[in-house]
């Protein structure tokens, strides 16, 4: 095995003397009064070990990582259904992208970008009985915590100044791709987004991916095939108009957000995290990219 502790401490120290010149979101206000300087990486293995350095137990805004729990949910529900409703190539656009959703009728290119997660959270909104204690239940069940939660003031920051995202919920209903009303199914989405979660905890939820849908705590949380599927999704969707990139560099399925984080895995083996939150210009960890392209060249792991 790698010394991995060896490793992140290197990339941790090294990053930390260079310049970041990424910028802390702040479209959602909320986010914009976290501390730019805060960096943590969490790598834990399917054997039981884990390794960390840096702001590894600071909980942080989940944003868009959100995303890989919602669809595991609904997938998990619905089965296959779900594909009449969400696609899955690709989008090679930002993530709050319109114009592609108008084009292509409503149907959303991916569940990994805004639209086809709300159209996520909408599934989530018909099936479950409450769906966002259901739903930060099975966030807890993935992770093996039970401290989890949802930030009221980020999900209303978001709430306040949302305008895109009314407009790609408003436009998937005029495609009727949205069963509930778009208030509803907005409330159940800014707040997915809240939640937050240390290093440690996402690098616990994201286990399940690692390791053929078996959690932490040892039970079956994800089928088999529902972790390869999703996996694939990461790879190919789960960093917007840079997916290609991360998969050129650093060669993982992932996950990225707008608070800074990234969890990606290699299945079989292990997963890490890292959270930076100064993004660059594709709204990805200026940090985070680079510490995980560091991370698969040195311990020459990737899937290809
Ligand atoms: O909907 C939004 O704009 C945010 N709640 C999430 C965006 C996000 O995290 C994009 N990820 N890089």
């Amino acid at each position: 095995m790698p010394n991995y502790q060896q490793i992140i401490n290197d990339i941790h120290a090294n990053l930390k003397t260079t310049k970041n010149t990424g910028e802390v979101a702040d479209y959602i206000p909320e986010l914009g009064k976290v501390d730019g300087e805060l960096f943590g990486i969490y790598l834990n293995n399917v054997h039981g070990n884990n390794f960390e350095v840096g702001d590894t137990q600071v909980p942080f805004s989940i944003q868009s990582i959100s995303k890989v729990f919602s669809l595991a949910m609904a997938f998990a529900n619905q089965g296959n259904a779900l594909w009449e409703r969400v696609d899955v190539e690709p989008s090679g656009n930002p993530f709050n992208f319109l114009s592609l959703l108008e084009r292509e009728k409503g149907i959303p290119r991916n569940p990994l970008i805004n639209s086809g997660a709300i159209v996520i959270a909408d599934c989530l909104v018909s099936n479950l009985k409450n769906p966002k204690e259901d739903f930060i239940q099975f966030v807890r069940g993935l992770a093996g915590d039970d401290s989890i939660s949802f930030n009221e003031q980020v999900a209303e920051s978001e709430r306040i100044t949302g305008f895109r995202n009314y407009a790609i919920a408003n436009l998937l209903k005029s495609f009727e791709n949205l069963a509930n009303p778009v208030e509803e199914v907005l409330d159940f989405y800014f707040h997915q987004c809240s939640i937050e979660m240390t290093c440690e905890q996402l690098s616990n939820a994201f286990f399940a991916f690692a390791n053929h849908g078996v959690c932490m705590r040892g039970n079956q949380c994800l089928t088999q095939k529902q972790a390869k599927r999703i996996n694939a999704i990461m790879l190919t969707c789960g960093f917007y108009d840079e997916a290609g990139e991360f998969a050129f560099e650093v060669g993982l399925p992932g996950k990225s957000g707008v608070g800074g984080g990234i969890v990606a895995l290699l299945p079989n083996h292990y997963v890490i995290t890292t959270w930076s939150p100064p993004l660059n210009e594709k709204g990805n960890s200026y940090f985070g990219m680079q510490a995980l392209e560091q991370f698969t060249t040195e311990t020459k792991s990737s899937i290809f």
